[in-house]
């Protein structure tokens, strides 16, 4: 009898994508939208009008960069400003310009899971801002953080913008804040974007763009797949659809089948069933407010030094320290 192999889930994508779509309901990590194809259309998204979140944190950060330097430096010593997800690096040039003015003494150190992205923007620093000291690390946030240990004197600014931290719900980020937490010393600082609960309309437009810019960057997921993992996604019978729950604050993006298909995963020795209207869940996009975010703090063993925000309070960085 002819027996089936089992797959060789030798790799962390093939585990999860295996994991995601052997469940139900179905699921994939939007981690792994970011590939070279990836991450220039998440840049398309930063320039389209309805995505408000770059812009309204740029101007945050360009507001607050002088009162951000003069908590980050470090009396003389070196600190090491660590960006979680740098992608391309578009508003935290903002501050590196500006520390790097100033004169300040520190390394920019930025973590991407993307090597794409982290090529780009150390080829991009280079050019911009010569004498900035960089060193990137490709990985996951925290296989990357654990690597990285300095000496209790050189302060660790982290920072986590884009509202990354909006991709996990509450429970995953107080663990994913706890985590950080143990990682630093009394003397580090944490700076994190949130974006804020608004008009239920406003975050739709956000994350459905009429162009269909989004709804390409959620399918690049399918379409990497089928290239990295042999698959033959139909890309066209399916449809990318947003809901956002105001009362808890939670937008989720979905992948749905518009009609029943079998789709073949060679590397994976899978064949995945849908049914019409099946979904697959890719992407949580966590909206917040004060008391939300003081309360995962509060958990974490995090407290929040100040908080930063835009005119319209559509957004806000916290500024955080370990509470004890
Ligand atoms: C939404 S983009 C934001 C980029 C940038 N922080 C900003 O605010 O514009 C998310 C970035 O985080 C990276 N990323 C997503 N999940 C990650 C993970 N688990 N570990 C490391 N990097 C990750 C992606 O490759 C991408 O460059």
């Amino acid at each position: 009898m002819h027996k089936k192999l089992a797959p060789k889930l030798d790799t962390q994508f093939k585990q999860e994508v295996y994991q995601g779509l052997t469940s139900y309901p179905k699921f994939l990590s939007s981690k792994y939208i970011y590939d070279k194809a990836g991450d220039a259309l998440f840049q398309d998204i930063m320039n389209m009008p309805e995505y408000y979140l770059t812009n309204t944190e740029f101007s945050i950060l360009e507001t607050y960069k002088e009162q951000l330097a003069q908590y980050f430096f470090n009396n003389e010593k070196p600190f090491h400003l660590i960006e979680m997800g740098a992608g391309d690096g578009k508003k935290t040039k903002i501050l590196l310009h500006h520390f790097t003015d100033k004169k300040l003494d520190f390394t920019f150190r930025p973590i991407d899971i993307s090597q794409n992205a982290l090529d780009s923007l150390q080829a991009n620093l280079k050019d911009e801002i010569p004498e900035l000291a960089t060193e990137p690390m490709q990985g996951t946030y925290f296989e990357t953080l654990k690597k990285l240990n300095f000496a209790t004197d050189e302060r660790k600014v982290i920072l986590f913008l884009g509202s990354n931290i909006g991709n996990l719900l509450h429970d995953q980020a107080i663990e994913f804040l706890s985590k950080i937490q143990e990682y630093m010393q009394p003397n580090d600082l944490l700076f994190i974007g949130f974006d804020q609960k608004k008009h239920p309309q406003i975050l739709l437009d956000a994350y459905n763009d009429t162009t269909g810019i989004t709804a390409r960057f959620n399918k690049n997921l399918l379409v990497r797949i089928n290239r990295e993992l042999e698959a033959n996604f139909d890309m066209d019978s399916f449809m990318h659809w947003e809901v956002y729950d105001p009362e808890s604050g939670t937008a989720k993006s979905y992948l749905v089948a518009q009609s029943p298909q079998q789709v073949h995963i060679e590397k994976l020795s899978l064949d995945v069933t849908f049914d019409a209207w099946e979904t697959i869940h890719t992407e949580i996009s966590q909206k917040y407010d004060d008391k939300t975010v003081h309360w995962l703090a509060e958990k974490s063993g995090l407290k929040v030094l100040e908080t930063f925000s835009d005119a319209k309070n559509y957004y806000k960085n916290y500024l955080f320290t370990k509470s004890v």
